[in-house]
């Protein structure tokens, strides 16, 4: 059997699917581009194609579909950038491959730090040799109450990796979850509003909560509150989030997504002029740290996803029961 691979990554990612389709006896055709209708041939004669976070419309997949193609693995979790409903009516199955939590989990626990602690400051300071004192002293973690919004399985390993540090901590979701009650409390969503000094997002953007941090939720939060996303950008109200630095009612913000992220992140734009102003302006805070959407980027992530993606192939190739497979 073969799979075509697009948007192969070479510094991380070759070395790592040559390794796994040979322990799984699969043969590969790389691609560093993502999927177009000049490539899509380089998928003829591979019955599953892997992609990554391309977008995938009905051309395309029906493209696909010509070409022999059956089984689409995407190496992500989520699969929101194929158009399954037109895969479905083409009959190809598509699967994904999840990864743990604590990549995400630990580096929000970082900018958590990094906020409280004012580590940009800090670290501006140092590389220009200005080893003052004034203006960076921090705070600790057992005085706060950290508000966890999406109790799901990144915000539980957030609570559980936080319990350590002594801290109060408050969770809000639309299911509760019994495990989460042994370490933090379930709040109305008012409630952690008002009460959490550090609010940390780990729910997925829908419709309900798209902007669900917006000029009228930070009016009610305290003073001097931290906001950390590394859900989705659109959960935030860009606008009210610089107009809260901006007043110091926010005091920091830790954010490794950002509304209106796509078409930057991951690419290398330092010769150009970016049409994103709300990113500048949140970037030249002191106490803004800005990171381009990688939380989950570590080597368990990496070798996760590609283990499993091939091992979804290969599974459905031979008519198993495939654990990956989503639609
Ligand atoms: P999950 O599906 O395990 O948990 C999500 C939780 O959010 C569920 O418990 C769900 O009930 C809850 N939820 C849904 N709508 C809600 C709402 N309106 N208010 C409160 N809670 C709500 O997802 P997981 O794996 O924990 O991921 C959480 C989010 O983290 C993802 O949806 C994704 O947006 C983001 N993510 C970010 C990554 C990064 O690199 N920065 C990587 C992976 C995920």
């Amino acid at each position: 059997m073969n799979v075509t691979v697009y948007n192969c990554r070479e510094f991380d990612e070759e070395e790592l699917f040559f390794r796994y389709a040979k322990e799984l006896g699969i043969g590969l055709t790389l691609c560093q581009d993502a999927p177009d209708m000049d490539n899509i041939s380089l998928a003829n004669g591979s019955e599953c194609v892997n992609i990554i976070t391309s977008k995938m419309t009905e051309e395309l997949l029906a493209g696909l579909k010509e070409n022999g193609v059956s089984y689409l693995t995407t190496r992500t979790i989520g699969y929101d950038h194929i158009d399954m409903e037109a895969a479905k009516n083409l009959g190809i199955r598509v699967g994904n491959a999840p990864y743990g939590p604590h990549g995400v989990a630990d580096y929000t626990v970082m900018l958590i730090l990094m906020s409280i602690r004012k580590m940009k400051r800090i670290l501006q300071r140092g590389s220009i040799q200005d080893f003052s004192l004034e203006g960076i002293q921090g705070r600790e973690l057992k005085d706060l109450t950290v508000g966890i919004i999406g109790t799901g399985r990144i915000g539980r390993t957030v609570i559980h990796s936080l319990s350590g540090f002594g801290c109060k901590m408050l969770a809000y979701d639309l299911y509760e979850n019994e495990e989460v009650k042994k370490e933090a409390d379930y709040v109305s969503l008012e409630e952690l509003w008002q009460q959490a000094d550090i609010i940390t997002l780990h729910a997925p953007l829908t419709e309900e909560n798209y902007h669900m941090i917006g000029k009228s939720t930070i009016s009610k939060m305290k003073d001097g509150v931290v906001i950390i996303n590394t859900a989705r950008g659109g959960l935030i109200d860009t606008e009210a989030l610089i107009s809260g630095i901006e007043s110091g009612k926010i005091s920091a913000a830790g954010l490794d997504v950002v509304e209106n992220e796509f078409g930057l992140y991951y690419y290398d734009r330092k010769s150009d002029t970016l049409d994103n102003r709300e990113l500048s302006v949140l970037r030249g805070f002191p106490n803004v740290t800005v990171t381009h959407h990688m939380a989950f980027y570590t080597d368990d992530c990496v070798e996760t996803v590609i283990r499993d993606s091939l091992m979804g192939c290969k599974l459905f190739v031979e008519g198993k029961e495939n654990p990956w497979e989503v639609a």
